[in-house]
């Protein structure tokens, strides 16, 4: 069943190599980029034929996309869907064409017989992670502590997952009160522009819980701008372990990162292997992830890759 780079003996079309068709959410954030990044050069490592396409975080582009790998008949398809639900009707579409369907970093609502597995973090552990430390920070406190919350993309299962999770969590403490919750679609401009309106509406914030460093960084310079000390005036918590974000973190105005990976392209390109070669594998694979304070940032700073 071993496959070569040319892939001479994968028998899965005339030349025996792999052609894995990936539709990518977008380019919206720092992890986006380079879990991009990853899966080109896995892929490339791996041997496999890689068609790659990004859907500028639009649903109807990735239904679009994976119409035509199907046309082209890929060997197996690959895709972060964008938001969870509305994808049945084209899973089916791959299904009925026997190409098999490997979901990468984002979950959907379909039924699982749809896809082969699913390759990513647990999102509500995430965000269980991140209102854990808030819990730690204030657990001798008295005072209320104020939060604003920069959501994900709307429907997706980053935002929906880590709300849940942060949200469970800070709920064991009455003191800790989200206080305003508004997307920021995972971008640094619009994780600024939301926080500036935030800071205009609320004169009592004392953490802002970003679901990822690229809202948290638009929104660290908003806060900024309005006077304050990021990290200070106001506690920034976040998700993914960036380099700029852990920069942030590392120069104190972050307080706490949960990490989320992107390296993900080694596992697709192993599964792609695994599935063409008839092999059982996992219906779900969890990334393993830490978390990161000031001082652990300072440390991982110098090797962090992306
Ligand atoms: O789905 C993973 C999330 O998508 C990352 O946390 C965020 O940065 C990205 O845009």
């Amino acid at each position: 069943t071993a496959l070569t780079a040319c892939g001479s003996d994968s028998g899965s079309d005339s030349e025996g190599s792999i052609t894995l068709g990936f539709s990518q959410v977008g380019a919206e954030s720092g992890w986006r980029t380079a879990n991009t990044k990853s899966i080109q050069d896995s892929a490339k490592k791996a041997g496999i034929e890689l068609k790659f396409s990004d859907a500028q975080q639009k649903q109807e582009n990735q239904i679009a996309a994976i119409r035509s790998f199907i046309k082209q008949k890929v060997d197996v398809i690959g895709f972060s869907p964008v938001v969870v639900t509305g994808w049945d009707a084209v899973l089916k579409e791959a299904k009925a064409a026997d190409i098999p369907v490997v979901l990468t970093d984002r979950a959907v609502d379909s039924d699982p017989s749809l896809y082969v597995t699913f390759l990513g973090s647990d999102f509500v552990e995430e965000g269980r992670k991140a209102g854990q430390w808030l819990v730690d920070q204030y657990k001798d406190g008295a005072d209320p502590v104020n939060i604003v919350q920069l959501e994900g993309t709307v429907g997706s299962a980053p935002a929906i997952d880590r709300k849940k999770g942060f949200e469970e969590v800070i709920g064991a403490n009455p003191n800790l009160k989200v206080i305003a919750s508004q997307s920021g679609d995972f971008t640094r401009a619009k994780g600024k522009e939301v926080m500036q309106a935030l800071l205009k509406a609320h004169k009592d914030i004392d953490v802002l819980f970003a679901h990822n460093d690229d809202m948290g960084l638009g929104a660290m310079q908003a806060v900024e701008e309005a006077g304050l000390k990021p990290g200070e005036d106001i506690k920034i918590v976040t998700i993914d372990a960036v380099k700029d974000g852990m920069q942030a973190l590392a120069d104190g105005r972050f307080n706490f990162i949960v990490e989320c990976s992107p390296l993900l392209g080694d596992q697709l390109m192993d599964v792609a292997k695994k599935i063409d070669a008839g092999e059982d594998v996992d219906k779900r694979i969890v990334t393993v992830e830490t978390v990161f304070d000031q001082a652990a940032a300072k440390e991982a700073l110098p090797t962090r890759q992306y």
